[in-house]
C-alpha cells in the first residue's frame, strides 16, 4: 500500500468530493470515509494528513457528527474546513457562534505565511468562497490566527504545539483563487506525502490486490462495453488471465447496434474469453407498466445478476466472483456509505444489487474517478475508441424513455439516438461532450407533416461538459448542427414530431433525466 495517503472524513459537505479530487489531482491517494470510523481504524490506516470537512450541522446540535479528541493529538496534520474547524475549536475549548450565513468570495489576508500559507507573502490578500452559517468567535487556547478577513477575524487558526489547522472557507473549490496552493501545501509540506499516486502505480497495487482476493477461484464479469467495466475487466484479466470470463448481457435496452459494436471491439482487442447473452425478452418483461426510476434500476439490477448466476453456473461452481466497474461516485451518490451526505439518487451499479448474492464482488475501480478510469485505460493500452467513449448507464435506455419501457419505444429512442450521435461525430465534436444522449419523454405534441396532423412523441437531446459527472453543463452546440439534428431525427424516425435541447446544469438538474 502506498505510504503516501491522506484521509478524508466526510461531515456531509457538498465539496467533500472535490476535496478528494484537488488531492489526487495532486498524485496522492486519499479516502474519504464516515465520521464513525474509530481512532484505532484511523491509526491503522496510517493516513499522512487528516482533513476534516465541512458539513450542515452545528457543532452544537444534537447527533451531530463529531470526532474523537484524541484525534488531534495523534500527532498526525490534520485540517479542518468550515464544520472541520469548527469542530476542532468545539473539541478543543472555544467558542463557536450559530447563524449569520456568509456565502460567496471573500478577501483574507494571510497574517502568517507558512505551513498551510507557504510561499504567500505576509499582509497578502486572496479571495477565498465562504459557505457558512456558523463560525469561530474564539479560538480555543494555544490556537493563533493565520488569516482573517474584517468581518471574520479567525478566517483561518493552527495549534502552536500540534500540526493542526482550521480554514473558515473552502479552500477545495475553484472560486477560492489560490486553493490549490493550499491544498498542496497541507498535503506536501505539512503531511509529508510524495507525490506517487499514479496510473501505473494503481494498475501495479490493484492486480496484486486482486489476485490475492481471488485466489484460485474463477471471476466473472458484466462487459458493458463503456470504459469503466471494460477497464475493470482487463485489470482482472491481468491478475487473473483466462479465469477471467466476462458476459455481455443484451438487455435489450442498448443502444443501436451495440451488441455488434462490442462483441467486435472486445474480441478484436482484449482477448478476453467474452459470452454474450440475449436476454432482452426478460428485461423487457420484467419492465412491462413499470414507470418509476427507481423501481426500473432495482429491476434492471437484479436481473442482471440473476443471468450472471445463471451463466456463471455454466462456468463452473468456482466462480464465485464478479467484477464490476463502479465507480466512486457511484459509490459516494448511491448509498452515503462513507458519510452523512444526502443519498441523492440509488443509481448506479451500486444501489441496484440483491441484497442476497451468490457473488463476492470486486470493484477494482471503487475509489477512482471518471479521469482517472480513463488515464489507467490507456496506461493499460485500450484503444482510444474505448477509453474515449461517453458514459452509458447500466440501466441503457430505460431510463431514456421516460415513464413506461416497451419495444417500441425503444426502438424509437434509439434511432434517434444513432442520429443524434452520428451527426455529433460528423461536426467532429464527440470528443468536446462528455455525454451526449436522447431522451423520449412521455407526452405527446401535435405537428404537421405533409398536410396531415400528427399526434407523436417527443424527443429530448441533452449534451454535457464536465469533468467527472457530478456537475455538468449544457453543450453550446452551434445551431447548424442541432438544425441538422433535429430535422433528420423528425424526418427519419417514425414517431418522432418534435425535437427539444435541454439547456439545464448539474445542480440543480441531473445529467439523466430520471
Ligand atoms: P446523473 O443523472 O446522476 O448522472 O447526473 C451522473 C452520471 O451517472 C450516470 N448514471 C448512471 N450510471 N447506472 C449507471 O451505471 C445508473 O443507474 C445511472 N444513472 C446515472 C449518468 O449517465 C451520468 O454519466
Amino acid at each position: 500500500m502506498d505510504p503516501n495517503r491522506i484521509l478524508i472524513i466526510d461531515y456531509g459537505s457538498q465539496f467533500t468530493q472535490l476535496i478528494a479530487r484537488r488531492i489526487r489531482e495532486e498524485r496522492v491517494y486519499c479516502e474519504i470515509q464516515p465520521p464513525t470510523r474509530t481512532i484505532d481504524w484511523i491509526r491503522d490506516w496510517e493516513p499522512k494528513g487528516i482533513i476534516l470537512s465541512g458539513g450542515p450541522s452545528s457543532v452544537y446540535g444534537e447527533d451531530v457528527p463529531t470526532a474523537d479528541p484524541e484525534l488531534l493529538r495523534l500527532g498526525i496534520p490534520v485540517l479542518g474546513i468550515c464544520y472541520g474547524m469548527q469542530l476542532i475549536t468545539f473539541l478543543e475549548g472555544g467558542v463557536v457562534e450559530r447563524g449569520r450565513r456568509e456565502y460567496g468570495r471573500a478577501q483574507i489576508t494571510i497574517e502568517e505565511p507558512e505551513g498551510l500559507f507557504e510561499g504567500f507573502e505576509a499582509g497578502e490578500q486572496t479571495t477565498v468562497w465562504m459557505s457558512h452559517g456558523d463560525h469561530v468567535v474564539q479560538p480555543p487556547p494555544g490556537y493563533r490566527i493565520i488569516a482573517s478577513t474584517p468581518d471574520l477575524p479567525y478566517a483561518a487558526f493552527r495549534a502552536e504545539k500540534w500540526p493542526v489547522y482550521g480554514v473558515q472557507f473552502h479552500l477545495e473549490v475553484a472560486h477560492t483563487t489560490r486553493g490549490e496552493d493550499m491544498i498542496s501545501n497541507f498535503v506536501f509540506r505539512v503531511s509529508g506525502c510524495e507525490p506517487t499516486w499514479t496510473a501505473g502505480s494503481f494498475i501495479d497495487t490493484e492486480i496484486e490486490r486482486i489476485r490475492e482476493a481471488v485466489g484460485e477461484s474463477r471471476a466473472v464479469c458484466g462487459l458493458s462495453g463503456g470504459v469503466d467495466s471494460s477497464v475493470a475487466a482487463t485489470l482482472v484479466h491481468r491478475a487473473i488471465g483466462d479465469r477471467l470470463t466476462c458476459i455481455f448481457v443484451d438487455n435489450g435496452l442498448l443502444r443501436l447496434n451495440e451488441r455488434e459494436t462490442v462483441e467486435r471491439t472486445f474480441r478484436r482487442h482484449m482477448g478476453i474469453a467474452l459470452e454474450v447473452i440475449d436476454a432482452s425478452a426478460l428485461f423487457l418483461e420484467r419492465l412491462r407498466d413499470v414507470a418509476d426510476p427507481e423501481q426500473k434500476r432495482k429491476i434492471i439490477g437484479h436481473a442482471f445478476i440473476d443471468v450472471f448466476e445463471e451463466a456463471a453456473e455454466r462456468i463452473g461452481a468456482d466462480a464465485r466472483f464478479l467484477v464490476q466497474g463502479t465507480l466512486y461516485p457511484d459509490v459516494i451518490e448511491s448509498l452515503s456509505v462513507k458519510g452523512p451526505s444526502a443519498t441523492i439518487k440509488t443509481h448506479h451499479n451500486v444501489g441496484g444489487l440483491k441484497e442476497e448474492m451468490k457473488f463476492a464482488l470486486i470493484e477494482p475501480l471503487r475509489e477512482l474517478f471518471k479521469d482517472e478510469v480513463r488515464q489507467v485505460g490507456r496506461e493499460l493500452g485500450l484503444p482510444e475508441e474505448m477509453v474515449g467513449r461517453h458514459p452509458f448507464p447500466g440501466p441503457g435506455l430505460a431510463i431514456r424513455v421516460l415513464g413506461s419501457v416497451d419495444p417500441k419505444r425503444v426502438e424509437i429512442l434509439q434511432k434517434a439516438d444513432a442520429i443524434y450521435l452520428e451527426e455529433i461525430r460528423i461536426a467532429g465534436l464527440y470528443d468536446d461532450i462528455w455525454q451526449a444522449f436522447s431522451v423520449l419523454l412521455p407526452v405527446s405534441s401535435v405537428g404537421v407533416m405533409g398536410d396531415v396532423r400528427t399526434y407523436e412523441n417527443v424527443c429530448a437531446l441533452r449534451a454535457v461538459t464536465s469533468r467527472d459527472g457530478m456537475t455538468a453543463d449544457w453543450f453550446p452546440f452551434p445551431h447548424d448542427v442541432l438544425a441538422r439534428i433535429s430535422t433528420r431525427i423528425i424526418n427519419e424516425v417514425e414517431g418522432i414530431n418534435r425535437v427539444c435541447y435541454d439547456i439545464s446544469s448539474k445542480p440543480p438538474a441531473t445529467i439523466e433525466w430520471e
